[in-house]
């Protein structure tokens, strides 16, 4: 009589129980009681290692985890699960424990008994036995990293089952045997380590085009080596002790080819080079023609702005002036006068700058001709024109924007450049001088010879400095943030006064907004770096920033568009990855959000940064984080201002700096 009762109650709960994991999952118990036994194991059967972990299958390893704020997970080591909102949210996602000294073996079962693992590293511990088969049953896995421990026996074959992999880590093991054929088949990887084994064998096709990292360096495999070599040279490849072959790496390997089949060969290779040799030719050719008519036309500008009575001067430009601002100038003497009244020298005061007296001297006497005359250097071109060094007699070297944007009349250009350069603010370049004339434009500044954040970030290594660690690209990004944080504030309305109603009601700063100027082209190649290594910042509103929908709104919402160019700044110091050339950074913005959503944070970091022992990766996600508050404020959620980004920034360097004295 009471059975069918109990039984509809237990049917009731279940359904209860099920509904609840619809919103928000947990991990079942018996797959806390596999992972708590994967870590005794790992710890070499003893039983206390758990516990001293807080490994406690009556725990949520993900109570309160995996929230955006990075808080840790009850469960020692690092345990991190998907956020909610997630498909697999209350899972767990990542389990890392490297550097534990653990000493005992794997057991891949346990492990995969939680279901949507996607990363899993035990990197730099001791160790022992072998890699099993049964790992591909954590199919989701994305990254596994076994390296630096005393790992033995061959490497299942199975390891080519896990579909999703990108990062596969054996390294500096005593690993044997070959490396599974069907790793080369899944798509997604792109880092293989398993250097400093006993691997033997040869390597299997890898398209090494598309891989960030791969070195198989000190094992005994034998050539040949992938045909898509990638960017991955000999130190990937040496001291295999029997040898690698195959180009272009190496010589290649020797085939049973007869005589007649190499002579084939010889003649297909030459008839490519000869291929070759034409289009390089017709390139450069191209190229040429190119060059001179760009020559053709700037000599053209400079004619219709000196000499305009003498319309067929033709224009042929001779090599010598290659490299020279608006080319004709000198052969319009009778013009000079009206050229040089026309050079605005900005009033110079004594205050802070970073701007060297030197420069500011040269910048003082400096006339129009003076700057066309002297010889110029290409230093870039942009979307809004090219920038020229230029050494003016006196020694000084400057450099010249020649701006090439037609939506600025010339008041409103003369009225922001005398306004930027009353703004004076240590990482700020001012301008010293400028020109404007109806086709012309000229904004002329101090010459910075220590290069832009661009070249400093994603220049070619030769360059001789060291990569920028996370002390110096977190300084950069709050000097950055101070600058375009007064600047903002000192181009609304009148300066100072507004600064301090600058975070006051909507209606307020948006009627400030009316005088705003925005910098416009916020970019690294912007960012220069004084004698001294200081972050300045260069060309602010020298363009118009680009038009808005609602005219009314044109100007604060390039307030905001400076925002999230920082925003862009910020994930390329993170990442260290370039945005494309011309873009607006949105490509790079689309790849770090999808990095977030998929696989682990840190996998962003630029590997320069996280190559430090005892960084501070929570800093790191708290700047990302700022970062993508200030590119993708969704529909709704106010951005932030310049003003408030850079109080955040300041607050985590304040943080830094107390963590590393606490550690010093
Ligand atoms: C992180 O978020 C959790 C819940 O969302 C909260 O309990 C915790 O205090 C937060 N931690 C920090 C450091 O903000
Ligand atoms: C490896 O682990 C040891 C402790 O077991 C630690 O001292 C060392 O810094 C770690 N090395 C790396 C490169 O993480
Ligand atoms: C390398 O492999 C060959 C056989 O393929 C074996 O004879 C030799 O001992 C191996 N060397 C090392 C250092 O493992
Ligand atoms: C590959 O590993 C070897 C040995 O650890 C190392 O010397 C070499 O620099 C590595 N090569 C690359 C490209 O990382």
């Amino acid at each position: 009589m009471g059975r069918i009762p109990a039984v509809a109650a237990a049917v009731i709960v279940a359904l209860l129980v099920c509904c609840s994991c619809g919103v928000r999952g947990k991990e079942d118990d018996d797959v806390l009681d596999s992972l708590v036994d994967f870590l005794t194991k790992l710890a070499g059967g003893d039983q206390k290692t758990a516990g001293d972990f807080g490994w406690d299958a009556s725990t949520d390893p993900c109570d309160g985890t995996g929230g955006r704020n990075g808080s840790d997970s009850k469960w020692g080591g690092t345990v991190k699960c998907f956020e909610n909102g997630a498909s697999n949210a209350g899972l767990i996602k990542v389990i890392d424990l490297q550097s534990l000294g653990l000493s005992g073996t794997i057991d891949a079962e346990l492990l995969c008994a939680a279901p949507a693992l996607r990363v899993v590293s035990l990197q730099n511990n001791t160790l022992r036995g072998g890699l099993p088969a049964g790992v591909s049953a954590c199919s989701g896995l994305t990254h596994l990293y076994v390296d630096r421990n005393q790992l033995s026996g061959a490497l299942p074959s199975s390891l080519g089952n896990l579909r999703k992999l990108h990062v596969l880590d054996v390294s500096r093991n005593d690993f044997s045997g070959e490396i599974p054929a069907g790793l080369s088949g899944v798509r997604g990887l792109i880092r293989f380590n398993a250097n400093d084994n006993h691997l033997q064998g040869t390597i299997p096709d890898f398209d090494l085009d598309k891989f960030e990292t791969f070195n198989v360096s000190n094992n005994n495999l034998t050539g040949p080596i992938p045909k898509k070599t990638g960017r991955f040279r000999d130190d990937s490849y040496a001291a295999n002790a029997a040898g690698m072959c195959g180009e272009p790496v190496f010589s290649p390997c020797p085939s049973g080819e007869s005589k007649s089949k190499k002579m084939r060969r010889i003649l297909m290779y030459l008839g490519y080079v000869l291929l070759g040799a034409v289009i390089v030719a017709f390139v450069v050719y191209k190229l040429c023609s190119r060059k001179r008519n760009k020559l053709g036309k700037k000599a053209m500008v400079g004619k219709d702005m000196f000499d305009s009575s003498n319309p067929t001067t033709t224009t042929t430009s001779k090599s010598a002036s290659a490299y020279s601002l608006p080319a004709s100038a000198e052969r319009s003497p009778a013009r000079k006068g009206a050229a040089s009244t026309s050079l605005v020298v900005l009033r110079r005061s004594g205050t802070a700058s970073v701007t060297s007296t030197a420069a500011a001297a040269a910048a003082k006497d400096l006339r129009f001709e003076d700057l066309l005359k002297s010889p110029a250097e290409l230093l870039g071109r942009g979307r809004y024109g090219s920038s020229y060094k230029v050494a003016v007699p006196g020694g000084a070297a400057l450099a010249v924007k020649r701006v090439k944007d037609a939506s600025v009349s010339d008041d409103e250009f003369r009225r922001r450049m005398e306004r930027v350069a009353r703004a004076r603010h240590p990482a700020v370049l001012p301008p010293l001088a400028f020109y404007c004339a109806a086709q012309e434009k000229l904004v002329v500044y101090e010459f910075q010879s220590n290069g832009s954040l661009h070249r400093l970030l994603h220049g070619s290594i030769e360059s001789s400095q060291a990569p920028l660690d996370w002390p110096a690209r977190l300084h950069i990004a709050t000097k950055v943030a101070d600058g375009m944080a007064f600047l903002h504030a000192a181009m609304r309305g009148d300066g100072a006064s507004s600064y301090a109603s600058s975070t006051s009601s909507s209606i307020d700063s948006a009627a400030a907004a009316e005088g705003a100027i925005a910098h416009g082209a916020l970019k690294s190649t912007n960012i220069l770096f004084t004698a001294g290594m200081e972050p300045c910042i260069s060309e602010y509103g020298v363009v118009a920033p680009p038009l808005a929908a609602a005219v009314g709104s044109s100007r604060s919402s390039g307030l905001r568009a400076d925002v999230r160019a920082f925003g862009v700044l910020l994930l390329e110091l993170l990442t260290g990855k370039a945005t494309a050339a011309q873009g607006d950074g949105a490509e790079l913005a689309r790849w770090v959000t999808s990095v977030i959503q998929e696989e682990w944070t840190a996998e962003v970091f630029d590997r320069a940064l996280l190559s430090r022992d005892g960084v501070s990766e929570q800093r790191m996600v708290r700047l990302l984080q700022v970062a993508m508050r200030c590119i993708d404020a969704s529909p709704g959620e106010v951005p932030p201002t310049m003003r408030e980004v850079a109080g955040m920034i300041n607050a985590i360097r304040e943080e830094d700096d107390r963590s590393v004295s606490m550690e010093a």
